[in-house]
């Protein structure tokens, strides 16, 4: 239990009215478990295409200020005290999921607006629930700032384990998303990674062959999953505020894979091994911003549906997932 009292609880603030509300929450928590307080903000430069940063512009400072004024709403002239405060350098979600490493607890605003600009905290504290080591506690702000009640699937509490935001049927249809994505990840990287070594064994035969197999691949499930993502899931991340400068970035990555694709398919040797390899890096990355930002972002997005989006589409979920719905509607008639 000594062990146990030292960890910390961790409280994630942005500057939103439910991030204020979350460090009311964690200090109460910390004041019941006996444990340290921490008060984190995390920044990040977010590049535009065809922008500059202004040169004024400080964002770990502005993070720090954010976390001061919060931390003035939150307590006034009564300030918790031995509260550690940091403003960290990162990706949201992530630096959020690697300080829950070794903390008590995590807790986390459900719905972040304004404070640091261009932050996703809804969507964050989603994917916190989701990936943090340690139990994450959302807290909404509102009239008497109340903590969220668990999900009605989940036995868990705050003080046992994750309180997971998301329904159960929009859970799933996230984990068959990401289960595709990962199924895609190793397909490409395979491809990509036979492809270098035919060429770096100066097979021209096999790397003739291998070249055909990944331009293949490309054309009959990478590109159809891009399409169907912009079919059936960018507008509604597009429709919401924090999800506008996303999914542009989202666009801008699919064009550079078809710009990729169109370059491999007229290289060869090994021109065609390194754009393979450019191929499979961009998308890696740009899967890692799709799970880790839009399907959080979606799972809260009003009027959407995320298990209809994707109802059948083998291109979205993989044809495992797709048989494994129309057997359990069969099996429910
Ligand atoms: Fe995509
Ligand atoms: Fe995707």
């Amino acid at each position: 239990m000594a062990e146990q009292g030292r960890r910390p609880v961790i409280v994630g603030v942005d500057g939103s009215d439910s991030s204020v509300a979350a460090l009311r929450q964690a200090r109460e928590l910390a004041d019941a478990l006996g444990c340290p307080l921490e008060a984190v903000a995390v920044w990040n430069y977010q590049m535009v295409p065809g922008t500059f940063t202004p040169v004024l512009w400080n964002p770990a400072e502005e993070a720090g200020k954010v976390l001061r004024d919060a931390l003035v709403r939150a307590f006034g002239d009564r300030q918790p005290a031995g509260i550690e405060v940091r403003a960290i350098h990162g990706q949201p979600a992530r630096a959020l999921v690697d300080a829950g490493r070794g903390a008590r607890m995590l807790v986390l605003g459900g719905r972040g607006r304004g404070g640091i600009s261009g932050r996703l905290l809804g969507s964050v504290s989603a994917a916190c629930s989701a990936h943090a080591p340690c139990p994450v506690l959302i807290v909404r702000a509102g009239p008497g700032q109340e903590p969220a009640p668990p999900a009605k699937d989940s036995k868990e509490t705050a003080m046992n384990g994750p309180v997971r935001e998301p329904e159960a049927a929009d859970g799933a249809a996230q984990a068959a998303l990401r289960e595709h994505h990962g199924q895609m990840r190793h397909r490409l990287q395979s491809l990509a990674a036979a492809l270098a070594r035919a060429v770096a064994a100066g097979d021209s035969v096999a790397a003739h062959d291998e070249h055909a197999v990944l331009v293949e691949w490309c054309e009959t499930d990478l590109l159809p999953h891009t399409l169907a993502e912009e079919d059936r899931l960018y507008g509604a991340a597009a429709g919401q505020p924090e999800g506008r400068l996303l999914v542009s970035g989202l666009l801008a990555e699919h064009q550079a894979l078809v710009a990729l694709l169109e370059e491999l398919r007229g290289a060869g040797g090994t021109a065609a091994a390194v754009t393979a390899g450019a191929l499979d890096r961009v998308f890696a990355l740009h899967l890692d911003k799709e799970d880790q930002l839009l399907l959080p972002l979606l799972a809260g997005a009003p009027g959407f549906s995320l298990p209809d989006a994707v109802e059948g589409l083998e291109a979205l979920v993989g044809a495992a997932h797709v048989r494994r719905s129309q057997a359990g509607e069969a099996a429910g008639r």
